[in-house]
């Protein structure tokens, strides 16, 4: 889907070197906090050099989200609806590619030092909004974000890290990775001001953002399923519709359908950030909401649920 138009060598360790420095996880990289977000050395020069020179294409979709939260779902969904008159559901690249592979990955790419040429105008990043590069906030594309639970993102959270820890400190604890989030110390986090800043935005320029609950879209798929492709500028036609286009699109996409694939059980992962040996699997686990109940204490739970009721608070948007 994506081919490399142009390398260079991000290295920004002088900027970097001189930042604050938080628990890791157990990863093998510290998070440092940049602009008021923790993120690795890896992705940091991604997203600096990103800042630097990434060009938003005509009418781009730019897919934003705090990880965990239902990129590769977001990603399935808004590819297949902006693909549909070219590719057939029988022999669909999502059937042999798995999502995050779809679509390209700002700071991943600019962290490898590749400014990918796209075929389509669909890209995604896990960047905070206040330090999205320049060049998407003046340009006319439009971004789409989706949120999620934070006890559920905090769970999936836990089992990703985990799959990554190959040093001798061995798996992070449940309950130390929760005081971690708690704390905002997490890749990419804080999870609120993650969400805050994008929904505020969406708030300022509805025109040019859409904001999505995970929830909601598990809810009632086909409404929001709509909603997304009309904002994308990609609208289903009476004719599809009454074809059962967007049917098709929400099963092909489904957490039962993805999760089942070969390439999604037991393919590879490709990149230098996400090691070639980790498997695609790692994005497909429950795909469930709520299943923070199966690992969260009430005391848990009530922790995380006070501190978002607190820094939500007056904004308008709920969990
Ligand atoms: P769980 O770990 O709770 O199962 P991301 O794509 O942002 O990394 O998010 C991964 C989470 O989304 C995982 O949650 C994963 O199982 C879930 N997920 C992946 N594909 C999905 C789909 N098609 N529908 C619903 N959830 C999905």
């Amino acid at each position: 889907v994506k081919d490399e138009s142009s390398k260079h060598q991000p290295d920004y360790d002088d900027i970097i070197t001189t930042l604050p420095v938080g628990e890791s996880w157990n990863l093998p990289s510290n998070l440092y906090k940049y602009q008021g977000f923790w993120c690795t050395p890896e992705f940091l020069n991604g997203v600096i050099s990103a800042k630097q020179r990434f060009k938003p294409l005509d009418k781009d979709v730019i897919l934003c989200t705090y990880p965990k939260s239902g990129t590769n779902w977001l990603k399935a969904l808004a590819f297949s609806i902006m693909t549909r008159t070219k590719f057939d559901f029988s022999s669909h690249p999502l059937l042999t590619t798995p999502p995050i592979s779809c679509v390209s990955y700002i700071e991943f790419e600019h962290a490898q030092g590749v400014d990918a040429s796209r075929e389509f105008p669909l890209t995604s990043t896990h960047i905070p909004y206040s330090s999205l590069p320049d060049s998407i906030i003046s340009s006319d594309c439009k971004i789409v974000y989706i949120c999620r639970d934070p006890k559920d993102v905090f769970v999936s959270w836990w089992y990703h890290v985990n799959y990554f820890v190959c040093n001798d400190k061995g798996p992070i604890s449940l309950e130390k990775a929760f005081d971690l989030f708690c704390q905002g110390i997490v890749l990419f986090g804080p999870f609120w001001d993650h969400v805050l800043e994008y929904w505020k935005a969406s708030l300022e320029r509805p025109d040019k953002i859409l904001f999505l609950k995970y929830e909601d879209l598990k809810r009632d798929p086909s409404y929001y399923v709509k909603n997304l492709a009309v904002f994308m500028g990609y609208p289903f036609s009476l004719q599809e519709k009454a074809e059962g286009c967007v049917e098709k699109i929400i099963e092909l996409c489904s957490f039962e359908t993805l999760g089942n694939l070969e390439v999604n059980k037991s393919g590879k992962l490709q990149g230098a950030i996400v090691d070639a040996e980790h498997p695609a699997k790692i994005f497909f686990r429950k795909g469930k909401i709520g299943d923070w109940k199966n690992h969260l204490t009430g005391d848990m739970a009530n922790r995380l649920d006070r501190i978002i009721e607190e820094k939500l608070s007056g904004s308008g948007l709920k969990f």
